[in-house]
């Protein structure tokens, strides 16, 4: 099938942010995660980049409220183990034409990652509406996503890479943005500290993001 759009939408539709999160064990991802949808962030992108990453994905199935999605998707096997492991959603960091031939039939849509408008274009050929926009800041940030709005309106993005709480209401006002992704939520000094009540707190502040 192409992009399932209406299950896509449903998801970010529950929060303007979702948390980009490399975890490196299941108990303190299921702490994190908690604290996220305590916040009200919901939709958490746990990145295949750490050895404890499916079972980070399966522990944190078991949260309440969570919907549980694996980023950093590279590769068609890599996607299995995270459908397998209970992801609810699939984001990639860019869309390589095996990777998009397994997301036809993979059983989680996926929100491929694109920085320019002929990838969005090769994309649109497959049927895909909804995109990850990486790396956001570096690729040209607001402005530049602003200038893809009016070629390619059918579009919406979800842009990723150097995102901040500050950076993110410039975004979130653009008509061709559904919401931002971002690790500022989980810091890593937080995450030393093993303090949740501060990831809670960034997450409440990321939450009340306004979108335009
Ligand atoms: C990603 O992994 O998708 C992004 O690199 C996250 O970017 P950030 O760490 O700059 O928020």
């Amino acid at each position: 099938m192409t992009q399932d759009i209406a299950t896509l939408d449903a998801i970010v539709a529950r929060a303007p942010v979702i948390p980009v999160l490399v975890f490196e064990d299941p108990e303190s991802a299921v702490a994190i995660g908690r604290a996220l949808v305590a916040g009200g962030l919901p939709a958490l992108e746990i990145t295949l980049r750490t050895p404890a990453a499916l079972d980070c994905i399966r522990a944190c199935r078991t949260i309440e409220g969570a919907v549980v999605g694996a980023g950093t998707v590279l590769d068609a096997g890599q996607m299995e183990a995270a459908v397998s492991a209970g992801a609810n959603f699939l984001v990639s960091p860019g869309a390589s034409p095996r990777l998009m031939d397994a997301a036809a039939s993979a059983r989680a849509p996926l929100l491929p990652g694109v920085a320019t408008a002929g990838e969005a274009m090769t994309l649109m050929e497959r049927g895909y509406r909804r995109m990850k926009f990486f790396p956001a800041e570096p690729a040209g940030g607001a402005e530049y996503l602003k200038a893809l709005a009016s070629p390619l309106p059918q579009v919406k993005f979800c842009p990723t890479g150097g995102v901040t709480l500050e950076k993110a209401p410039k975004y979130l006002a653009l008509p061709n943005v559904m919401c931002v992704g971002g690790s500022w939520v989980v810091p890593a000094d937080a995450v030393k500290a093993r303090d949740w009540g501060r990831i809670e707190t960034l997450a409440r502040e990321a939450a009340a993001l306004a979108r335009g």
